[in-house]
């Protein structure tokens, strides 16, 4: 009976010592890429330190006095909100056309995202773009650069039941009149003309001679009623190429999921990588084949765990 009890606490002995021995030295060193700007929580795969998160959204964000600002080869746009459920965010931009005002003299910046990025990060399909005030030569309007498209009429439709048709009811037209706009071109190009992203690919005021733009999405799953009642900004959807199945693993064994450093903006040579405390791997934190690797059951912890099973049975036969 006697020796059946110390077998008993022997035994315990050696799984505690399996279990919490690495767990501690484990969770101890950890570094954590997760951190907040204002009151949005930046997480993978974003971040906001070098190292952290998926490459593919390297320098992107940055938190200047509390306000989380997004940056790509079109500009800054301060973020409202980052939506990981959907995978989307909410962009502002200053110079961007709302209900209530029309901002002219090119000074919005358009989106366009550099072409390495471009797999990552896109303007929502829902998301309309509407050009205010193009050049009758404006490319926008030249069959040609249409070539590929099905039909050769011109590209400005509704998006989502958004359209100019509908922003033409906005107060921001009393104020500056239809007509102030285009109406120098004669029966030449709409005063504005309502685009997807997917038609278009990057909005650039410069390259589409245009004023102008705004940028309008609902969120609602019902058609909302009339422009009032759009959300004016930029819904961006993001995507991890690849998957995110590398940082789930890594997270799962107490891994922070970062990649290795780069001087270039080019992809070669980027690799995902597993924080694992004080070492890094390229897998998770559990990986054998990695000799900077260090997981809850490597070998040596196990063999810790054996001597000290071995010591107090050693021990309980004595007695
Ligand atoms: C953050 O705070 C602003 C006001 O300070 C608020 O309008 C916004 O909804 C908040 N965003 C989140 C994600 O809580
Ligand atoms: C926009 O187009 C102009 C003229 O084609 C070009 O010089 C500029 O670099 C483009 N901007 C972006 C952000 O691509
Ligand atoms: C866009 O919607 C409005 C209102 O429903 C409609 O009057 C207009 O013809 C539509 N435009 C296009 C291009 O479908
Ligand atoms: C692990 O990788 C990160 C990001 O590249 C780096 O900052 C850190 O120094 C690396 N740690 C080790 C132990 O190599």
């Amino acid at each position: 009976m006697a020796e059946l009890k110390k077998m008993v606490v022997t035994t315990t002995i050696f799984i505690v010592t399996v279990l919490i021995m690495p767990l501690n030295s484990a969770t101890l060193h950890v570094p954590t890429c997760r951190s907040y700007c204002g009151n949005i929580t930046v997480d993978y795969p974003f971040a906001l330190q070098h190292g952290c998160g998926h490459p593919g959204f390297r320098d992107l964000l940055f938190c200047i006095n509390d306000v989380l600002m997004f940056h790509i080869s079109s500009g800054s746009y301060r973020v409202l909100d980052i939506d990981y459920a959907y995978r989307s965010l909410t962009l502002h931009d200053p110079h961007l056309s709302t209900c209530n005002s029309i901002v002219l003299g090119r000074r919005g910046n358009g989106f366009s995202v550099e072409p390495w990025r471009s797999p990552y990060i896109s303007a929502s399909p829902n998301n309309v773009f509407m050009l205010l005030g193009c050049s009758a030569v404006s490319p926008l309007f030249q069959l040609l650069f249409f070539q590929g498209f099905a039909d050769r009429h011109l590209p400005c439709r509704n998006v989502s039941g958004m359209g100019c048709e509908e922003y033409y009811d906005c107060p921001a037209w009393d104020w500056i009149g239809r007509s102030k706009i285009g109406s120098k071109f004669g029966s030449g190009p709409p005063e504005c003309c309502a685009v997807s992203f997917e038609a278009i690919k990057t909005i650039n005021l410069t390259k589409l001679q245009c004023e102008g733009y705004s940028s309008a999405y609902t969120l609602a799953p019902l058609r909302v009623d009339g422009p009032h009642e759009w959300s004016y900004g930029i819904r961006v959807t993001y995507s991890v190429q690849g998957g995110d199945e590398f940082c789930r693993a890594c997270e799962a064994t107490g891994g922070t999921c970062g990649y290795s450093d780069v001087d270039d903006h080019k992809d070669d040579g980027v690799k995902q990588l597993c924080m694992c405390g004080g070492s890094n791997s390229t897998s998770n934190c559990e990986s054998g084949g990695s000799p900077s690797s260090r997981g809850p059951w490597s070998a040596l912890n196990i063999l810790a765990g054996f001597m000290v099973c071995a010591l107090a049975w050693m021990t309980s036969h004595k007695n």
